[in-house]
Formats: structure tokens, sequence, C-alpha cells
């Protein structure tokens, strides 16, 4: 399969890649569904929809935002993401579409990502719109406060927010675009991003999968599925298209 993604890989024109929480699960971020999921200890609709952070922001605050800070303060790329990097530096993959807020795909030198769920590095004054980076904010009062007194919330979508337009759109010509649909770390049940590998699917494109379990799109949507984790399936996929390039 390593062998075979490899080959693929290396004759493709256009690879566009969709990564989800679980690609960033090896950099020591949790994912949200499944074993050690975010959403098996809290519930979604309390934390993470718009109208719960609305109504109580310091709540979702001191629950979801702090932990999520945390986390992603500490976390560095590991081989997924920077097998990707090393893709795009090769000529292979030309675009990633994460629904990761993490900003490790950038981190590890990926050029064009599109942020299909917002991103965790800004934060933004409900009042006066100003925007901070999230590292400064002092977390000693929640919820944080912008200086006009306003609240701060990060520049992620929450549930019952749209995906900015722009985004979907571009991600939805590009997986009509793509000859070869990487999907790695996605459980594949969140629209509108479920839906990407499927146009891909539609429009002739191969969708292969790396991740540990099955997911909708495995027995349905997708070629194949490299079964592992993606950052060891990822280095040895990257190893072996070297070794074709140099081989020629
Ligand atoms: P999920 O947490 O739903 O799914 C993570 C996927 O990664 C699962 O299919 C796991 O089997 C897989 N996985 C776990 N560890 C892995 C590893 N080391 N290597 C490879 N695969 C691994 O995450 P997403 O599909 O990204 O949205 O979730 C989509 C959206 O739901 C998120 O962006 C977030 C969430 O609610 C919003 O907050 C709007």
């Amino acid at each position: 399969m390593i062998r075979k993604a490899a080959g693929d890989l290396t004759t493709a024109k256009y690879v566009i890649a969709l990564t989800g929480a679980g690609i960033s699960v090896e950099s020591g971020i949790p994912p949200f569904r499944g074993k050690d999921g975010i959403w098996e200890k809290i519930d979604p609709m309390e934390y993470a929809h718009i109208d719960a952070f609305m109504s109580d922001p310091g709540k979702v605050w001191d629950v979801l935002i702090r932990g999520m800070k945390d986390v992603v303060d500490q976390a560095l790329p590991n081989d997924a993401h920077k097998g990707l990097a090393r893709l795009e530096e090769l000529g292979i993959i030309k675009t990633i579409i994460t629904q990761n807020v993490d900003g490790l795909h950038q981190a590890a030198g990926s050029t064009d990502v599109i942020e299909f769920h917002g991103n965790f590095a800004w934060q933004s004054c409900l009042d006066c719109g100003r925007r901070c980076p999230t590292r400064t904010v002092e977390m000693d009062r929640l919820p944080p406060r912008c200086a006009c007194g306003g609240i701060l919330r990060p520049e992620c979508v929450f549930f019952g927010e749209q995906i900015p337009p722009r985004h979907l759109s571009r991600s939805q010509l590009l997986a009509m675009q793509c000859d070869i649909m990487l999907v790695i770390g996605t459980s594949a049940t969140v629209q509108p991003a479920a839906t990407i590998p499927i146009i891909s699917k539609q429009s002739g494109a191969r969708v292969i999968e790396i991740n540990t379990e099955p997911t909708p799109l495995t027995h349905s949507v997708s070629d194949y599925l490299i079964a592992g984790r993606a950052g060891e399936m990822m280095h040895r996929i990257v190893t072996e298209v070297e070794r074709k390039k140099r081989q020629g």
C-alpha cells in the first residue's frame, strides 16, 4: 500500500490533501471523536456552538478554549505535516485543505493551506474587530477582553457558523481539478468538509485515505485506505517517493 501510494503520487499531476484532527494527534493534540476525543468529554453543542459562545463566552473560554490554547501553544509539526510540506517541495502537492485550526501545516513549511474552519492563532474583538495573536492573550480573567472592553473570540468556525465562502468555493474547485485527493486523519463526518473527497471522486480523481480506522469514505469513496498513524505512514510514503524520484 505504501509503495502503491508512492507510485500514484509520483505519477499524479495535481494532488490535493484534506486533513483533519487525526494528523495532529502525534503532535499531542487530541482528536474530537473516538478514543480521548474532546467531544467524548464535553458536549460540542454546549461548548462549541456559536450560540453557546455568545450566551456565555466565559464558560466556553474556561472549558474549551483555555485547554486548546495550552495544547496548541506546545504543539510542533510531526512527520505527517512535514511529509506534506516535502511533497509540496517536490512539486507533487499543490494545496492542503485542513479542518484543523492549529497552524501546524504552515509551521511545517506548507505554503498553500486553506483553513476551512479558520485558525486558532488569532483572536478578534466582538465589539471593535481589532485582532490580536492568541499567544499574547492574558488568561487571568475570562473571557479575555480587548483594550476597548469587548470580548475576544478565536477566529475559528464555531458550529452554527458558515465556512468562509471563499474557502468553500476554492476547496470545491480544487476538489474537481485534482487527480489525487489524499485524505488524512479525518472522520469525514462533518459537513461540508466531508463532501470534498466525494466531489473529487465524482470528478474522476483517485481518493487515498490515511487513517488509523475506516471511515464512512473507506468502502465507498476511497480507492484504498492506508491503515496506520499519519506520521509514520507519511514518513514511509515520502521516503518511497524520494527513492522513486532519485531513480528517475
Ligand atoms: P475527528 O476527531 O472527528 O476524527 C479524527 C480522525 O482521525 C478519526 O477518523 C481517527 O480514526 C483518525 N485518527 C486518530 N489518530 C490518528 C493518527 N495518529 N493518524 C491518522 N488518523 C488518526 O476529527 P475531524 O474529522 O478533523 O469542527 O473533525 C472534523 C471537525 O469536527 C473538526 O474540524 C471540528 C470538529 O467538531 C469544528 O469545530 C467546526
